[in-house]
This record gives structure tokens, C-alpha cells and sequence, in this order.
């Protein structure tokens, strides 16, 4: 057994200081370079919103923005998103105000287990930023990066077209 003082110099040994914005809050935290996003964001900031299903980049439950472009948070290292700003599905609420596609998720029951949620959320909005009007192939096409172990995916789809349809009463 090492001594304590030993144990506790090799775990921050390595360690990097890394500042980015977190749903438009300034961070510094220290991690280890390699450091999953993924894990900085669920066990550091306490943020567990943002799911791990996979851990291999093929699910999209861990999915959040990264300067805008979404992206799989299980797939990069903490060190690569110094001086980026990060949105997660905490963030996608205007306060206490949930977004259309959030809402549209409650009415249409789109969530079940609720692990590939908040992907299937942040897809829908990264489709309907980029897409306003999308067809149902686009939505089709927009929520194909993510995977649901409990639903037949209908629920899913007809939550996001109500959520397009809200977008046009306003
Ligand atoms: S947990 Fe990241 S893609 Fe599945
Ligand atoms: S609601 Fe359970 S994995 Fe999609």
C-alpha cells in the first residue's frame, strides 16, 4: 500500500486544466487529457442528463453540442474541447420554458427508459435548426444516429413531427 501522500500526488499527476462553457456557464476543471467528455460532464459537473449507452460512438445517447455541431461526447477526449462552448440537454430549456421538441417528446410519449432521450432530443433540435420544415424522411434521416433499445421508434418519429407542426402554429 502506498503511502497517502503518494496516492494522492499520482492522481492529479497528468492532469490538465481545461475551460470551456458549459450551457453558457464558464468551467475550469482539471482531467486527465484522454478523459471522456462523456464522463467530465456526468461525474465532474454533475450534469446527468447526457446518457451513456454504447460508450462506442454508435448510439447517440451521450450526444451534446459542441460549438453547434452535435456530437457523440463518449468518442472525445475532455482535452479537445478547451476554449469550446458545449450545450447539453440541460441547456436546450429556456429556463423554465422546455423546448418544442421536449414538449412534443411529453405529449407524444416519445420517452420510455428515457437512456436515449436527451439524444433523441438534441437530434430532433439539431434537425429542426438546420431544417426547419423537414419531410418525414428528413426526420427519418436526422434521428438515424441514434438508438432506441425500448420503443419501435413510432413514438420517437411522431414526436418530432409534432414538434414541427408546433414550429408552424407559432
Ligand atoms: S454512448 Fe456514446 S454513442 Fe453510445
Ligand atoms: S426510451 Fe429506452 S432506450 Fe429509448
Amino acid at each position: 500500500m502506498p503511502p497517502l501522500f503518494l496516492k494522492s500526488m499520482r492522481s492529479t499527476e497528468g492532469k490538465m486544466n481545461v475551460r470551456f462553457q458549459v450551457n453558457g456557464e464558464p468551467r475550469t476543471l482539471a482531467a486527465y487529457p484522454m478523459e471522456r467528455l462523456l464522463d467530465v460532464l456526468r461525474e465532474q459537473l454533475h450534469l446527468k442528463g447526457t446518457k451513456e449507452g454504447c460508450g462506442e460512438g454508435e448510439c447517440g445517447a451521450c450526444s451534446v453540442f459542441i460549438d453547434g455541431q452535435i456530437v457523440n461526447s463518449c468518442l472525445v477526449p475532455v482535452a479537445q474541447v478547451e476554449g469550446a462552448s458545449i450545450k447539453t440537454i440541460e441547456g436546450v430549456a429556456s429556463g423554465e420554458q422546455l423546448h418544442a421538441v421536449q414538449l412534443a417528446f411529453i405529449k407524444c410519449g416519445g420517452a420510455q427508459c428515457g437512456i436515449c432521450t436527451p439524444g433523441m432530443v438534441l437530434a430532433a433540435v439539431n434537425l429542426l435548426e438546420r431544417n426547419p420544415n423537414p419531410t418525414e424522411a428528413d426526420i427519418r434521416n436526422g434521428l438515424s444516429g441514434n438508438l432506441c433499445r425500448c420503443t419501435g421508434y413510432m413514438k420517437i418519429f411522431e414526436s418530432v413531427v409534432h414538434a414541427c407542426r408546433k414550429q408552424d402554429d407559432v
